[in-house]
């Protein structure tokens, strides 16, 4: 049966091909610009060499290090921070724009052309607290995602330089040249932004990769207690989602089997002073809680309740906190 468009009988098949066209166009433009820039392996040399020039820095400073670290990923807020203070800069350059355009009409000239100027200058600001923030983010990114996310950063400079050229430039009286810096740099903006847009929403950078919940279900048997020794973590199964079993001295506990950043076996990682250690990028998560301790991951692993019933170590859905399995003890 054929569909409708806008409540009428499409008259031929073909035609409901011809209504997606444009769509298609645009989207074969954008999947050839990611496709390429995914591929320009040489990027990785200059992008390893900042990467590293970030965790030194950061190691650097030790404890506010690490702090300045989770405060820049967001790991206080539960997700990302760079796209919460993107919309910062990219708000007050739109604003700088629209008062341009609104400062070559009649009448209230100099105060419009002033407002523009201080709005660009909160831009400028705010771009470099943006840059901040994704660049933290960006360190722990892998091939195609490292050299997109690198072309992001290198075109949002541009277009903050931009910024800084208007800025002085209308200081020193030249308007019309700081107008249009402005303007071409907002245009680099929209395009870094198309770039992020496919960052966070194809490629998952910053999305939760945890992966599915298992949250519906009563106690069920995944393993016999003799079987799960400390220091070797077991991937099971309970209907259909992988968690993984640990021992915390006398205590099993559950949790989800990726990571929330980007989704590292946690079967691989360990317990660290009571915090279970991501083995890709080093989060640490509290194991009965599964908040983040330390970034770069933003959102809690997922964590079961567990018991112990004649041998055999049981889990359900549900918060662990109150109900911790240890060995031989059972509800
Ligand atoms: S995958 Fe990056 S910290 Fe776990």
């Amino acid at each position: 049966m054929r569909r409708r468009l806008n409540g009428e009988m499409s008259s031929h098949p073909r035609s409901d091909a011809r209504v997606g066209r444009p769509e298609e166009k645009v989207r074969a433009v954008g999947d050839r610009v990611l496709s390429v820039l995914g591929r320009q392996s040489w990027l990785d040399r200059p992008g390893y060499r900042l990467e590293h020039a970030l965790g030194f820095a950061l190691a650097a400073c030790g404890g506010a290090g690490e702090r300045t670290s989770n405060l820049l990923h967001g790991t206080w807020l539960g997700h990302p921070l760079h796209p919460l203070v993107v919309a910062l800069p990219t708000g007050a350059v739109a604003a700088t724009v629209a008062l341009d355009v609104a400062s070559v009409l009649p009448g209230q000239q100099s105060a419009l052309r002033e407002a523009s100027q201080v709005s660009l200058g909160v831009g400028i600001v705010a771009s470099l607290a943006a840059a901040t923030t994704g660049l933290n983010d960006w360190q722990h990114t892998k091939e195609q995602s490292r050299r997109v996310g690198l072309v992001h950063g290198a075109l949002n400079a541009v277009a903050t330089a931009l910024y800084v050229l208007s800025w002085c430039d209308r200081r020193r009286g030249r308007h019309v040249r700081g107008v249009a810096a402005s303007a071409v740099g907002y245009g680099i903006t929209a395009a870094s932004g198309y770039l992020g847009a496919n960052l966070v929403y194809r490629l998952g950078i910053g999305v939760d990769r945890s992966g599915a919940r298992w949250d519906a279900g009563e106690w069920t048997p995944l393993l016999a207690e003799a079987a799960l020794e400390a220091g070797q973590p077991q991937r099971v199964e309970a209907a259909g989602v992988g968690l993984v079993l640990l021992r915390d001295g006398d205590d099993v506990l559950a949790v989800g089997e990726l990571c929330p950043h980007l989704g590292a076996p946690m079967v691989d990682g360990w317990l660290d002073r009571g915090q279970l250690v991501c083995p890709w990028h080093g989060s640490r998560f509290d194991p009965v809680t599964g908040q983040v301790v330390r970034g770069p991951a933003t959102a809690p692993l997922p964590c079961y309740q567990t018991r112990i019933r004649a041998g055999t170590i049981e889990v359900r859905p549900g918060k662990p906190t109150a109900l911790r399995a240890t060995t031989g003890v059972g509800e």
